[in-house]
């Protein structure tokens, strides 16, 4: 099983928001995915509550909980758990961090969300833990110069999924109805850049378990996304 952690300081950069619509349309491409909610402030266990459909499940839980319920779900066959962690310096995120193969940090292309990246990175980079950068709530209609000098600064920083996402309203219409982006529009443009952002993922999940595989001999394998 994989495990992805969404993480940074910043509150309001898409942590939630990006965390259920990723793992839906990781269900959607036939992975049995789950998401972890420790955060207190509840977002994706709410948004589960207002969802008809039962997957991918959300479990709410204290981060004291994390690894115990890691190693349950690993046990039952999940190819993927997405953890989504509050937007502060917590003992939550830390575990997070600490019990991922891969983080994600969902950054706004602005500054302050820039800057305020940097303790994560350092904690991260002190661990030799992968991560990468998501642009989101970028601009739409194309590159404007905000997204390019942003995309500039945080391949200085770091590693940073190629594909970006956009300001589009359906990502907050989606949150509103207990839907992943792709499941609210399926043929929108918020959906093909979700779609972009799992594709980019599961490639980079893939080249983890190769290098693994050349390590040590052994796979954790990750079903093909279409
Ligand atoms: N690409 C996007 N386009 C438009 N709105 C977005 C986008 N991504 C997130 N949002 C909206 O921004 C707000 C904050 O997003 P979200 O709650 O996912 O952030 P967060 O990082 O989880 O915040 P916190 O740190 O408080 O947990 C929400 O209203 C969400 O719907
Ligand atoms: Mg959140």
């Amino acid at each position: 099983m994989h495990i992805v952690s969404f993480v940074t300081q910043k509150g309001g950069t898409g942590k939630s928001s990006l965390a259920v619509s990723l793992a839906v349309a990781a269900a959607e491409s036939g992975l049995k995915v789950v998401v972890l909610d420790i955060d207190p402030q509840g977002t994706t266990g709410e948004w589960y509550k207002r969802r008809t459909a039962e997957a991918p499940e959300v479990h709410s839980l204290p981060w004291t909980y994390l690894s115990t319920r890691l190693y349950t779900l690993d046990r039952q066959g999940y190819d993927l758990a997405i953890i989504d962690t509050p937007g502060a310096d917590s003992h939550a995120a830390s575990e997070a961090m600490r019990q991922a193969h891969f983080c994600l940090l969902p950054v706004r292309p602005s500054v302050a969300d820039i800057e305020a990246s940097k303790p994560t990175v350092r904690y991260l980079n002190e661990r030799d833990k992968p991560f990468a950068f998501v642009l989101n709530q970028c601009p739409a209609g194309g590159r404007t110069s905000r997204t390019s000098n942003a995309r500039m600064a945080l391949q200085l920083l770091g590693s940073l999924c190629d594909p970006t996402l956009a300001h589009r309203s359906d990502h907050v219409d989606a949150l509103a109805s207990g839907l992943g982006v792709t499941e609210f529009s399926p043929f929108g443009k918020a959906a093909d850049e979700v779609r972009a952002v799992l594709q980019w993922l599961t490639a980079r999940l893939r080249r983890s378990d190769a290098i693994e595989i050349a390590d040590e001999g052994a796979a954790i394998p990750l079903k093909a996304v279409s």
